[in-house]
């Protein structure tokens, strides 16, 4: 009698990201090598900007058959980011993502507006996978991560970029980037596993009833906290270097020797 098949336990979230992270070169590889080895069929994209990530991963990805664009393409008066552009600017590029992902139409679906005003288009749980690239303040996270997480069906994903460690993303005349250590925060909130990975990306894995676990694949996030960020040295530190690149660079060099 030929012996029973033994059943093969689906891969771990964790083993996939491992093995995604071992084939990538780049933020855009990792995602495509992931959307693929999980088959995702259906995914949002909050924050298109010029398109770029939506062209390439539904270049690279076959198995995707629904890609909902979600930006507002417009100035926000309440948004202090260096991608914050005017009018005419973000709507030239509104029309490149229809230029560069033309080839897609049939699968890509434009919703034109904030996350608030355009989210409620998707049905709960419909999405495989939504990924977050939009506002990136800690308003912006909050408002992201709780508005999508419905969309996302038990077993999908929720990634995203600008997990990074420093706060201070950008120069300080704009609002510091909370993604990390937000996203965790959330994950805890809802019970969920969420990976920290190379290029400044995590993921979220929506499960039921499981336990909240902060898992780091880059070794480099050890301190959730905020009061160090912030610390008045630390600002000071970063200022002077902004201000005064050259001299700055100079200490440096003489403290070093
Ligand atoms: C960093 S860019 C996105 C880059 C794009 N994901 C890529 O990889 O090519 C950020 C985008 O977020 C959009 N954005 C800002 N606030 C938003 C909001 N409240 N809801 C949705 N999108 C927003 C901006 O219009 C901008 O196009």
């Amino acid at each position: 009698m030929a012996a029973a098949p033994i059943p093969t336990e689906p891969d771990s979230p964790e083993r996939v990201l491992v093995q995604c992270i071992s084939r990538a070169q780049s933020r855009m590889d990792l995602w495509v090598e992931f959307i693929n080895s999980v088959g995702a069929q259906r995914m949002a994209e909050i924050g298109v900007y010029r398109g770029d990530f939506a062209a390439f991963v539904l270049q690279h990805c076959p198995s995707l058959t629904t890609y909902y664009m979600i930006d507002p393409w417009r100035h926000l008066n309440d948004w202090n980011k260096p991608a914050n552009h005017d009018d005419s600017v973000l709507g030239a590029y509104l029309e490149e993502v229809k230029a560069k992902t033309g080839f897609a139409a049939a699968k890509r679906i434009i919703l034109r507006g904030k996350t608030t005003e355009v989210i409620d288009q998707i049905t709960d749980g419909d999405l495989d996978l939504a990924y977050i690239d939009g506002d990136h303040t800690l308003k912006g996270i909050t408002i992201d991560l709780i508005r999508v997480y419905p969309k996302v069906r038990v077993g999908g994903f929720v990634c995203g970029d600008d997990f990074t460690r420093s706060v201070w993303e950008h120069k300080t005349s704009f609002e510091p980037t909370l993604v990390f250590p937000f996203a965790v925060h959330f994950a805890e909130a809802v019970g969920a596993t969420i990976f920290a990975l190379p290029y400044s990306q995590f993921c979220i894995q929506k499960t039921t009833g499981q336990q909240f676990s902060f898992v780091d694949l880059t070794g480099h996030y050890d301190d959730l906290t905020l009061r160090n960020q912030f610390a008045p040295q630390e600002l000071l530190k970063l200022i002077a270097a902004e201000r005064f690149p050259r001299l700055m660079r100079a200490v440096r060099k003489l403290l070093l020797r």
